[in-house]
């Protein structure tokens, strides 16, 4: 029986293109899952878009000189150019600008409103006086109440991750054009979402979740430990889902508010499109999908909390099964900054170098249980030590030698030795191996599983020496050769949702057709008889002098400097 899985990605803010840390905290793993899910012949819905809302919009907006939604579109349309570009296959990748997305929020609204889970209060709100304006939370700064890190930002602490309200702040200022300006308190009107009425639910659902992470578990219960607070879901602001009840004309929903409602907004949409609206259904209703939501470590308390308080309030809809949040990427040993350029942007990367060797080096990296770190030096080794040293030339010796020897044909492999059996059982547990890592979202173990396969095949073709085989003793070539072929089958079972550009090489240089996407999840031996192309080196190697070009450019150029 097909399993159906949901694949809900954190929807990027649309002030600046992507960047590795927006690949490897997010997007990357959940492409990872979404591919070798389908290749299993699950039923896979994956969805996402561009977060057009919110304080990080406008301000950029405003910095651009340009309104809201051309800033949105511009960007969105560079996601969509990066996503094609990396391979991250979306099934779609729409915004929160849509009539859709609109509607779905205001729906979800009115009945959390009708169930009582919404209600009016007063609210103390971040004002300007110097400006004359209420105050985006994250532009207030101040020292967070929980950890005391001086330097919090009013919606959120980085230092401890701690949810936050501007007002929470001891000494509020609001910076701006590295001044700091004088921030009131003023008392004005919004909505609260009731999130206390949930916290004993929310407590019984996550105990039993020990599949999960244990930062994203421990994160969750320390965070409904404290309590939950009834949080304002409107805000003082023009731009952004308008509140569908009288009185708050001049008022939006809060971007986070909303933005998680395009999970199922996004769904709806893509029925739509499927020419069948009622098929995001199953993937929402059907208690048997499982819902996975892949998101950086700051977006954590969303989905483990406030999405799920949301689902819980407003009906039977599907909660999530699993959060595989990731930690940060760090680059070149220092936190990524996109306001002082400190990234790699992906448009620049693709316009230099292939997808694979990228996908290849943040999943070998993968943040999963700690920070990891970004250097253009281990992105280099990774490509010539191990893309193409191990992986690369085991493929090419093979295919030669079968050029040469063979007329460039899969040999009949007569009765198969110990040694040639033992590689063929590393295969078929290499595939299994790596099946059972990636539906645990161990990304890293899985990747870890082909790698072996290909050392473990590179480590044979030592041992047999094919090369002098072919002098002495051709039907021992032949056995070698096609038991190698055999493990390059399997590999590229194994690494096509890591490296799906050269897995569909590898494929075709194996004598097959078609897109390899289509094969199923297994190693399939190949055929004696078939003709081989001519075999092409799948990976280059780099110089080192890239590491200084690439290093050099940090911090200087870029595609965008986008304030965040
Ligand atoms: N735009 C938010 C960020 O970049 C993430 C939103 S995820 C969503 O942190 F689920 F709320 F959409
Ligand atoms: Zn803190």
């Amino acid at each position: 029986m097909p399993e159906r899985i949901f694949i809900g990605v954190a929807w990027p803010y649309a002030n600046g293109p992507a960047h590795l840390g927006h690949i490897a905290g997010a997007y990357l793993p959940a492409d990872i899952f979404a591919r070798y899910h389908r290749r299993r012949g699950n039923d896979v819905l994956m969805v996402s878009g561009s977060d057009s809302h919110g304080a990080p919009i406008t301000m950029q907006a405003e910095a651009e000189g340009i309104a809201p939604a051309r800033l949105v579109e511009k960007y969105h349309a560079t996601f969509l150019d990066a996503w094609e570009g990396l391979g991250i296959t979306f099934d779609l990748f729409t915004t929160t600008m849509t009539e859709g997305h609109k509607e779905t929020t205001q729906e979800l609204f009115s009945a959390l409103l009708e169930k009582g889970y919404i209600y009016p209060g007063t609210m103390k709100v971040a004002y300007s006086p110097d400006f004359d304006r209420f105050l985006p939370d994250r532009y207030v700064r101040g020292t967070c109440p929980v950890c005391a890190f001086e330097d919090a930002r009013g919606d959120q602490c980085d230092n401890c991750g701690t949810i936050l309200d501007p007002v929470d702040l001891r000494d509020p200022v609001y910076v701006r054009d590295g001044e700091r300006h004088r921030v009131e308190v003023r008392d004005t009107e919004h909505l609260f979402l009731k999130l206390s009425a949930f916290e004993e639910r929310l407590r019984e659902w996550v105990e039993p979740k020990t599949h999960w992470r244990l930062n994203v578990r421990n994160f969750t219960r320390g965070f409904l430990k404290g309590g939950l607070k009834d949080r304002a879901i409107t805000r003082n602001l023009d731009w952004g889902v308008p509140v569908p009840l009288e009185g708050y004309e001049d008022k939006r929903l809060y971007v986070w508010f909303e933005a998680v409602i395009g999970y199922l907004s996004a769904s709806k949409e893509w029925a739509r499109g499927q020419g069948d609206p009622e098929a995001w259904r199953p993937f929402w209703e059907d208690p048997a999908t499982k819902s996975y939501y892949f998101v950086g470590k700051d977006n954590i308390p969303f989905h483990t909390i406030i999405w799920p308080a949301m689902l819980m309030g407003s009906g039977a809809l599907n909660l999530p099964y699993d959060v595989p949040a990731n930690e940060f990427l760090t680059l070149e040993g220092r936190q990524l900054s996109t306001s002082r350029n400190w990234a790699v942007w992906v448009p620049d990367y693709l316009e230099r170098f292939p997808p694979d060797p990228l996908r290849y080096h943040l999943a070998a990296n993968m943040p999963e249980t700690s920070d990891s770190d970004f250097s253009w030096a281990e992105y280099v080794r990774r490509n010539n030590d191990e893309l193409v040293a191990t992986f690369g030339n085991l493929v090419h010796r093979v295919l030669s030698l079968l050029e040469r020897n063979f007329e460039g044909r899969v040999p009949d492999p007569g009765e198969l030795g110990p040694a040639d059996r033992d590689l063929l059982g590393r295969a078929e547990a290499a595939v299994e191996a790596a099946a059972a890592s990636i539906e645990a979202v161990r990304l890293r173990e899985a990747l870890g599983a082909g790698m072996g396969l290909a050392r473990d095949a590179n480590r044979y073709l030592d041992a047999q020496a094919p090369w002098h085989q072919v002098r002495e003793d051709m039907p021992a070539a032949g056995r070698t050769l096609y038991t190698a072929l055999c493990a390059l089958a399997a590999l590229a079972v194994v690494l096509y949702p890591f490296l799906p550009f050269s897995a569909q090489r590898l494929h075709e240089l194996l004598g097959r057709t078609g897109r390899v996407e289509d094969e199923p999840w297994q190693a399939v031996w190949p055929e004696p008889g078939t003709a081989l192309p001519k075999p092409a080196p799948l990976f280059t190697k780099l110089d080192d002098a890239v590491v200084e070009e690439m290093a050099g450019k940090l911090g200087t150029s870029g595609a965008a400097a986008a304030t965040s």
